[in-house]
């Protein structure tokens, strides 16, 4: 242990930490490992268009984000969607690994000193305080290191954002067409936070609908093939930058075997296309490399077929966790891994 610094099994919360105005302080979740990091409070986000996000589901995206950087999980609040953290990132690098984060609504950086008895301003009312905090002896100072920018969310939302769908010989603006459900800009976030824990450079979305996914992927600088059998769909996919764009049947996609390490997608939930969707897993594995993953959101009422599926062939099949959606829907996201033979 270094001179003059205390660790502690406790919790985060009681322990007195080192001044130190910008640079790392030990966790006491450290202790045993010898790591030092800084300490952050993140605030998941509890719904989006009024409907709930599982505290779960946000902290699994959060944690994959940052696996790179082994995050020390301390105290969480689940009721309050909040939890600390322990990461060996400065504040800049905590901000420029979040801004892709769907369901994290902010970060602090705390910095704990032992409480002098100064006097402490009042917490405004909110969900978070910067500035000065008093918690048991110790006094802390909370500062804004990345806060999710809420109207530029708004501007992507898929009531506004509008697609490009063939009309005749021309194009128009739709933000509905025909059955096609655009997924909000946090669940495709989510969806590709889950899948780019495996890494991969080019992506398919078979089922690409209004591109939610395929605009997410291309907003990260990746290169992903949007396929749909609608063909009204395809100067949409050309505006937002798909790198191929294919009007096709997801039962047969005229791309070669084994070309994709990674397949992201939302097949269509309609009861009437079931044994369509279920047909296309055979078609998604053979596009697929050995070892290869699909990351997809499906109905619920598909999920055991699909699984049985994919377990029949060998496949490894993890549950993400369910995503609740407009009009009670149910949507399990599944991350599964094609064998190796
Ligand atoms: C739930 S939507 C996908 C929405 C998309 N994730 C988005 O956020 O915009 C499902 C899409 O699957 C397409 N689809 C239905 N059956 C298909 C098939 N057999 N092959 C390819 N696409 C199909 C529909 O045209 C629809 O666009």
């Amino acid at each position: 242990m270094r001179p003059g610094r205390t660790l502690s099994t406790r919790s985060y919360t009681s322990e007195a930490l080192p001044s130190s105005p910008e640079g790392p302080t030990v966790s006491p979740g450290g202790q045993g490992s010898g790591r030092v990091g800084i300490l952050y409070e993140v605030y998941y986000r509890t719904s989006r268009g009024g409907i709930g996000i599982p505290y779960l589901l946000a902290k699994m995206e959060f944690l994959r984000v940052f696996q790179g950087h082994s995050p020390e999980v301390g105290r969480e609040m689940w009721v309050r969607h909040k939890m600390r953290v322990d990461l060996p990132l400065d504040p800049g690098q905590v901000s420029a690994v979040a801004s892709n984060l769907g369901y994290t609504e902010a970060i602090l950086h705390l910095r704990f000193e032992p409480h002098d008895g100064q006097e402490i301003d009042p917490i405004e009312p909110g969900r978070w305080h910067a500035g000065w905090v008093r918690e048991g002896s110790s006094r802390v100072y909370q500062s804004e290191v990345y806060v999710q920018d809420a109207d530029a969310l708004l501007e992507l939302a898929p009531d506004r954002r509008g697609f490009e769908v063939r009309q005749g010989a021309g194009t128009r603006r739709a933000v509905g067409h025909r059955s096609h459900r655009a997924l909000s800009t946090l669940d495709a976030r989510f969806l590709v936070n889950v899948a780019r824990s495996k890494s991969s450079d080019l992506l398919l979305d078979p089922f690409a609908g209004f591109g939610r996914l395929v605009s997410e992927i291309r907003r990260r600088g990746l290169k992903v093939v949007a396929a749909d059998v609608d063909r009204d769909l395809l100067p949409g996919f050309r505006a937002i930058g798909a790198n191929v764009g294919l009007v096709a049947d997801a039962r047969c996609l005229p791309v070669k075997a084994n070309r994709f390490d990674l397949v992201v997608t939302e097949p269509p939930f309609r009861s009437a296309l079931r044994t369509s969707v279920l047909d296309s897993l055979r078609e998604v594995v053979r596009v697929l490399k050995p070892g290869g993953h699909m990351v997809v959101m499906i109905a619920e009422s598909m999920e055991k077929d699909v699984r049985m599926w994919f377990g029949e062939m060998g496949a490894g099949v993890d549950s993400v966790g369910v995503i609740p959606r407009g009009g009670g829907l149910k949507c399990p996201v599944l991350d599964i891994t094609i064998p190796h033979c």
